[in-house]
């Protein structure tokens, strides 16, 4: 597969251009590091939060999904140890006062991977290579640690004591909700809580559009199992995925080759590469769900966290990363975080969070085997970058979204604008056909140039009422991806287009139209 020539400044302009992304505030000179979603990007972004929750909340038994707060009792970060430790490594200018993330300066100017690279590194490598400031190359500052933390204030006074943080994880609000979630819905081990919402990061150095932002969107799952080792191993889907391939980077082949391999889940824990089959499982699952909207396999591997890479609650992670037009980078983490957060907080809160095993009469604290972790914006990325495809015969842009994810699916068209009666007609199917789907209805210009601004934001059908409509009560159909037409009574439409959306060929659901 060929590598996009797309930059990411340019699918910022499209976006921007197409109605999906917009820098948010830019009349007043915007903000860096927040964005809003427009009308097509908004429909798109619900897509993707809706499919991930089908798949792994509504499709599964074993997993419940929360809604937690933005704002909660500080204590919360105390105990997860983001208070203390979530930082990045700041230095600024010292002569024009610019700020940026010291192992970032390092990983432009040196192209190396800094991961896991202490405070004192830096330091070291920043006056060992001379590394200036980026905007007007003056001294920079000794690199200190930043907490990326946002805070303010509850309540009316501002006090030490009202002080509050925007959470920088949801995955925090599963952990303080763990009794509550496990109790009511009735839930035995193994088994997950998910959960989809707003995350705030003041990034020193927000950049790469949507690829680190200040506000984004997770969605997470906290998979818990039995602690005992043996329990921990038994992963009842793990059958679905032996077979499944990836590219694979361990933390040892980054030591010697740095060259992912392609292997098979079963491989991999033969090879005893990944080292749990939950882990193994999540890998593989997560992968799949990106591939089966229409991701390209290929541009995925997974990487394994090498040692000082590994965040405080972590005994291993992997990250599915994606071969962005700037690198391979992190697109989901997915960590074991043991028992780390649930002791955390039946420390700090006092409270006990421990559940009772039946089999061996005794209390456990489970372990989060793995926490699938991915970032909305991240994953819009991802298949945008997959769907754009510049068509030279047609000299425009096709969005090749799979059609679960398209923010319009079906686009309606009279032939022409100005017969009273082909409108009235095409306006009754609209209203008919957006009981069901999101549609769009369009008039204007040339019918070719209707179908190129719907090929452009990734309109999978586009439907045209013509003259013999008006004859035969027929309609014409038209496939995004190639173009072929098909005719079709009015009365057959809904099911024909449901057909289609439920991965029928266009062409074998009605009359081939001959094209010129
Ligand atoms: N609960 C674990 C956790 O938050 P993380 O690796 O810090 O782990 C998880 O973040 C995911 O959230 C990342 O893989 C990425 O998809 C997304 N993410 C993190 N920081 C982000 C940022 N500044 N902008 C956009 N997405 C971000």
């Amino acid at each position: 597969m060929e590598k996009p020539e797309l930059t990411i400044d340019k699918m910022a302009a499209f976006c921007k251009r197409k109605g999906f992304v917009y820098p948010n505030s830019e009349i007043y000179g915007g903000i860096a590091g927040f964005y809003d979603f427009g009308h097509l990007g908004v429909e798109l972004k619900n897509n993707i939060k809706r499919e991930w929750w089908k798949s792994f909340v509504h499709q599964r038994d074993d997993i419940v999904g929360i809604d937690g707060s933005i704002i909660t009792n500080p204590m919360v970060w105390k105990a997860s140890g983001h208070v203390d430790g979530f930082t990045d490594v700041l230095v600024d200018c010292r002569k024009c006062g610019s700020r940026f993330r010291g192992d970032l300066l390092i990983e432009d100017k040196l192209k190396i991977p800094t991961a896991g690279m202490s405070l004192d590194d830096i330091a070291k490598e920043i006056s060992r290579h001379k590394i200036k400031c980026q905007k007007c190359n003056s001294e920079l500052s000794e690199p200190k640690r930043f907490n990326l933390m946002f805070s303010t204030n509850v309540g009316p006074v501002q006090t030490s004591s009202s002080m509050a943080f925007l959470r920088p994880e949801t995955a925090q609000l599963i952990f303080s909700d763990f009794r509550l979630v496990q109790e009511n819905a009735r839930l035995k081990l193994p088994f997950g809580i998910a959960q989809i919402g707003k995350a705030f990061r003041n990034e020193i150095s927000p950049r790469d559009f949507l690829f680190r932002m200040r506000e984004f969107e997770q969605m997470e799952i906290e998979y818990f199992v039995h602690p005992d080792t043996e329990k921990q191993e038994q992963c009842h889907y793990l059958d679905e995925v032996l077979d499944y391939e990836l590219n694979v980077l361990s933390a040892d082949m980054q030591k010697i080759h740095n060259q992912m391999e392609r292997m098979t889940i079963k491989e991999c824990l033969s090879k005893k590469i990944i080292k749990t089959k939950w882990h193994a499982y999540w890998l593989a699952a997560m992968h799949k769900w990106f591939v089966g909207l229409g991701a390209h396999a290929e541009r995925f591997r997974i990487r394994q966290h090498v040692k000082d890479e590994l965040s405080h609650y972590a005994l291993d992670t992997w990250d599915l990363e994606y071969e962005f037009p700037f690198g391979w980078k992190e697109l989901q983490g997915l960590s074991n975080r043991t028992d780390f957060d649930l002791s955390q907080h039946m420390k700090h809160s006092k409270t006990d969070l421990s559940i009772f095993d039946e089999e061996a009469k005794k209390k456990i604290v489970p372990h989060v085997v793995c926490e699938p972790s991915l970032g909305v914006e991240r994953a819009f990325l991802v298949f945008m970058f997959d769907a754009y495809t510049y068509d030279k015969s047609r000299e425009n842009v096709v969005l090749k979204l799979h059609p679960k994810l398209a923010p319009v699916k079906v686009g309606v068209f009279p032939l022409v604008a100005n017969k009273k009666e082909l409108a009235e007609k095409a306006k009754q199917i609209y209203n008919e056909l957006k009981k069901e789907w999101v549609c769009f209805y369009d008039s204007s210009g040339s019918v070719g140039r209707r179908y190129s601004r719907q090929d452009e934001i990734g309109t999978p059908l586009c439907v045209t009422i013509d003259f013999q409509t008006l004859e035969d009560f027929t309609v014409t159909i038209r496939d995004r991806d190639t173009t072929k037409q098909i005719r079709t009574s009015v009365n057959e439409l809904k099911n024909v287009i449901s057909l289609f959306f439920s991965g029928e060929k266009l062409t074998k659901l009605g009359k081939l139209v001959e094209q010129s």
